[in-house]
């Protein structure tokens, strides 16, 4: 078959959440393809025992940073909590201020929590909430802002989930936030068509990460079970090697021209994981 290859030289793309797993790649494979990158991540910030694995450190941020400088590209890093309007709101001035326009920005920043929804505690689902749906929405509203100002073009792309497209037991908090941004990006799309901004979710099956390790660790039978009640063994040879450049291949369709008239979908990179 043949491959696909983009050219984004000049471009301007943030990606949320970027320091390890899929937004790690996303900005290795902009910059690959000749984009300025910039890549958030919470940096010392953390949270506390709502979110029961460690999220992305300064120093992966820092990795992540020195990665794409030997890739020769042009890219800063900035620390931020999605879910903090002013953090989000210097973040996108940072990125203004380097490099004088943002053209892509993708919602990659995500946290999950599982448990039986009447065993989840508030906190947990408050953070969930907070960082996979209003973070998104933070972050698109100031992202369409210079957009809109600017007339466009641009690209806001949220990586969603099977969850956003399926109901999944054990996972109410994440479950609600991955359906609730399918709906944000259709109320973005038709807001910013008429500035020729595009805004598409993606919606990925189980992809090889740091927040999937410590999902195997502590819910291995509950994927077995989730994968036997969605059939997903029958689906795709092979789903279970899914790798975030399956995704990236998928972000960068849409942040490309050739999608150019592609706006307020959510594309399952599932192998028909959803498809039952
Ligand atoms: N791995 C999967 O199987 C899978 C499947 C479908 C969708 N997703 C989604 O893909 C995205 C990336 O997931 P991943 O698997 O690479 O997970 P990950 O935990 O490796 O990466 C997520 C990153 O987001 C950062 N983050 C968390 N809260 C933040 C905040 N408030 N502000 C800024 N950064 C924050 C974390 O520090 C971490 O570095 C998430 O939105 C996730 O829900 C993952």
């Amino acid at each position: 078959m043949g491959t696909a290859s983009y050219d984004f030289t000049d471009d301007v793309v943030l990606i949320t959440g970027a320091s390890r797993g899929l937004g790690r790649d996303f900005a290795l494979s902009f910059a690959r393809a000749g984009a300025k990158v910039a890549v958030n991540d919470l940096g010392d910030q953390s949270f506390g025992d709502e979110v029961p694995y460690e999220t992305g450190t300064a120093s992966d941020l820092d990795e992540t940073l020195a990665e794409l400088t030997e890739l020769g590209a042009d890219a800063i890093a900035v620390s931020a909590d999605v879910s903090d309007e002013a953090q989000v709101e210097a973040m996108i001035a940072a990125v203004l201020e380097r490099f004088g326009r943002l053209d892509v920005l993708v919602n990659n920043a995500g946290v999950h929590s599982n448990a039986k929804s009447w065993e989840m505690t508030e906190a947990q689902w408050d953070r969930v909430i907070d960082v996979d749906l209003k973070g998104p929405f933070l972050c698109g509203k100031h992202a369409a802002r210079h957009m809109v100002e600017r007339g466009g073009p641009g690209r806001i792309i949220t990586i969603s989930s099977s969850s956003g497209l399926v109901g999944i037991p054990d996972q109410v908090g994440y479950q609600s936030a991955k359906h609730g941004v399918v709906g944000q990006v259709k109320t973005l799309a038709l807001e910013l068509a008429p500035y020729n901004v595009t805004v598409n979710a993606i919606c990925p099956t189980v992809v090889t990460s740091p927040m999937l390790d410590h999902l195997v660790e502590t819910g291995k039978a509950y994927f077995q079970e989730v994968g036997r009640l969605c059939g997903a063994s029958t689906v795709f040879p092979g789903l279970e090697n899914l790798e975030p450049v399956d995704v990236s291949h998928a972000v960068q369709w849409l942040a490309s021209d050739a999608a150019r008239y592609v706006t307020g979908i959510a594309l399952p990179v599932d192998g028909g994981f959803t498809c039952k």
